[in-house]
């Protein structure tokens, strides 16, 4: 009598008699049977191709009966023969099904692992962003843009005409000695700031003039607050009636916009050969010392007249704003050459 534990055994199949002679049908079905559920519990070709081996191979039961019919007399060929005939084909059948189906899992497995989801990022593909230069830059410009200032540029390779004469600097003026000028020749320079775009602005437009000019700068200059290159955002306003205190006005509000709170200003009486009066702009710094972000002032009577507006006529102010003193203050970075290193792993921060 068999149990169900028996029946699920999976260890042996039944043992029948090795002598062909000996059997019954049943005895040869349930041969059968039995072999069909090992085929199927094999899990891997390796297994399945073991059983075939075992169940169909040259020394397999199964063979070793086939060989015994030929002792048989014609009767029982026939009979066994069927029987036979019968439990192998089931048997091959099974193999069959079973390779497919291993096959078709393993096909499936391998899709699975190997499946491309075309949707992920690509590897190694990093965003950039802004230099915080540009981006400091924009902010100050969407500022000025909002109250009604154009856009101006002009050349950095500067003729010393624009960068100072036409400023009311002219050559042997002490006030150069506050530029440390990069000369190309006697007559050519990279400008030292961006106030040269006043004057080319002022020569082809009449007033009303309202224009911001940011640019690149050059200086021989380098320490925590001071670089070679650097960028300035020049203002300059013209009309009828401008007056120092829309300028103070202008800067007061201009600065509450930018830092989005309160800080600690000055106005500090200065001069420059083009604007009378003149300022200069500081700011407390968290490290409690003033940075000098702007210089700014009435525009003098005589650039006016060097441009050909009528100075009786006409009023102007004008400012020239350090862009890169303005970032140091916005990010909290206390050497401003910082900026020009190239260090990836400072950039990235500004993202
Ligand atoms: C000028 O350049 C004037 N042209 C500004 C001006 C414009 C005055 C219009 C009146 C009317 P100054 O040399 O102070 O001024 O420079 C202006 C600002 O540039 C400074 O306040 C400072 O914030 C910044 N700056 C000056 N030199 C450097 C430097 N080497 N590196 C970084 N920023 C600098
Ligand atoms: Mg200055």
């Amino acid at each position: 009598m068999t149990t169900p534990a028996a029946t699920n055994d999976s260890s042996a199949l039944p043992t029948l008699p090795t002598e062909l002679i000996e059997l019954n049908e049943a005895q040869l079905n349930e041969f059968a049977s039995a072999a069909e559920t090992f085929i199927t519990r094999a899990t891997e070709g390796r297994a399945l191709q073991e059983l075939r081996v075992q169940l169909t191979g040259k020394k397999s039961l199964l063979t070793s009966w086939s060989k015994q019919m030929g002792k048989l007399d014609s009767n029982d060929k026939k009979t066994y023969g069927g029987w036979l005939h019968q439990v192998r084909s089931r048997i091959q059948e099974a193999l069959t099904s079973q390779q497919q189906q291993l096959e078709v899992a393993a096909l499936n497995a391998k899709l699975e692992t190997e499946r491309i989801d075309i949707s992920l990022p690509a590897r190694g593909g990093q965003k950039g962003h802004l230099h915080p230069v540009t981006m400091i830059t924009q902010r100050m410009q969407q500022f000025f843009v909002q109250a009604g200032f154009n856009v101006a540029t002009g050349p950095e390779v500067e003729s010393d005409y624009y960068n100072f004469e036409a400023l009311n600097i002219p050559s042997h003026h002490p006030a150069r000695a506050m530029h440390d000028t990069f000369y190309f020749d006697a007559h050519y320079l990279l400008r030292t700031h961006t106030s040269p775009v006043q004057i080319r602005t002022m020569e082809k437009s009449a007033p009303p003039i309202r224009i911001i000019c940011p640019g690149r700068v050059y200086r021989n200059d380098s320490d925590q607050t001071h670089s070679p290159m650097f960028h300035q955002l020049e203002g300059l306003m013209v009309t009828e009636s401008s007056t120092f205190a829309d300028l103070k006005g202008l800067i007061s509000e201009f600065l509450q916009a930018f830092f989005g709170k309160e800080l600690t200003v000055r106005f500090r009486p200065s001069f420059f050969p083009f604007t009378e009066p003149s300022a200069e702009v500081d700011i407390l710094a968290d490290n409690g010392k003033w940075l000098e972000v702007m210089g700014c002032g009435m525009v003098h009577p005589q650039v006016l007249t060097n441009c050909g507006i009528d100075a009786d006529k006409y009023t102007g102010f004008a400012f020239g704003m350090g862009i890169e003193r303005f970032a140091m203050l916005y990010y909290g970075i206390d050497d401003l050459r910082l900026f020009f290193q190239n260090d990836i792993r400072f950039l990235k921060q500004f993202g």
